[in-house]
């Protein structure tokens, strides 16, 4: 059975390099896995419970969660501001956590990296790799993804001055292949 991978990224900046990072890991991977990359979470509404009655849940929102289900591994790199996720991601996975129970946020394998600025995303990687593995998933954050000033090196295209940035690229899609390939043994 083959592998699907989402790719999401964690900025709504036109010139984004953690688009660019899920774009290189795009054309990095392998043929015989299919990677998604999921262009938009920012046209996700802010998350509201009121929403959670079937009749009113935006139909952008149904999508989101059946590109969840169906993924068995997410490629995530995302920024950090202020110390933390970004608003933007932090509400695509509130809204892919809920039903609670019965939810398509469970059970995935996650990379994370980040492109940030002096940090390179520490803090923002040890929160958010918390929260995905407090919700059941299995969250890979080695090789070390910590990118700093990766702006300067990643076009949004997914193109880089630096190969030490597609080696992590490339070396973070087979821990996440050979992840999804043991779980299912
Ligand atoms: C509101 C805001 C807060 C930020 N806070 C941090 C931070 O805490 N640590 C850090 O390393 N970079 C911080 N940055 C810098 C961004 O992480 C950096 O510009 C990153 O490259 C943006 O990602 P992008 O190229 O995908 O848009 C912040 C930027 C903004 C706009």
């Amino acid at each position: 059975m083959s592998i699907q991978i989402l790719g999401i990224f964690g900025s709504m900046r036109q010139e984004s390099s953690n688009r660019g990072l899920v774009k290189l890991a795009q054309k990095l991977a392998p043929t015989d896995v299919t990677f998604t990359v999921h262009g938009d979470i920012g046209a996700l509404p802010f998350y509201n419970e009121d929403l959670e009655d079937p009749s009113r849940t935006p139909a952008v929102v149904q999508q989101w969660r059946e590109l969840v289900r169906q993924a068995d591994a997410l490629f995530i790199a995302a920024p950090e501001y202020n110390f933390g996720p970004t608003a933007v991601l932090k509400n695509a996975i509130d809204w892919a956590s809920r039903p609670m129970g019965q939810h398509v946020l469970s059970g995935k394998v996650i990379s994370l990296i980040s492109s940030s600025g002096g940090t390179g995303g520490a803090h923002m990687i040890e929160q958010l790799s918390g929260i995905l593995g407090l919700l059941g998933n299995t969250v890979i954050t080695e090789p070390n993804g910590q990118i700093a000033k990766g702006a300067a090196r990643i076009a949004s295209d997914g193109s880089t001055t630096d190969p030490s940035i597609e080696a992590l690229v490339r070396e973070r899609l087979q821990a996440l292949i050979a992840t999804v390939q043991s779980t299912r043994q």
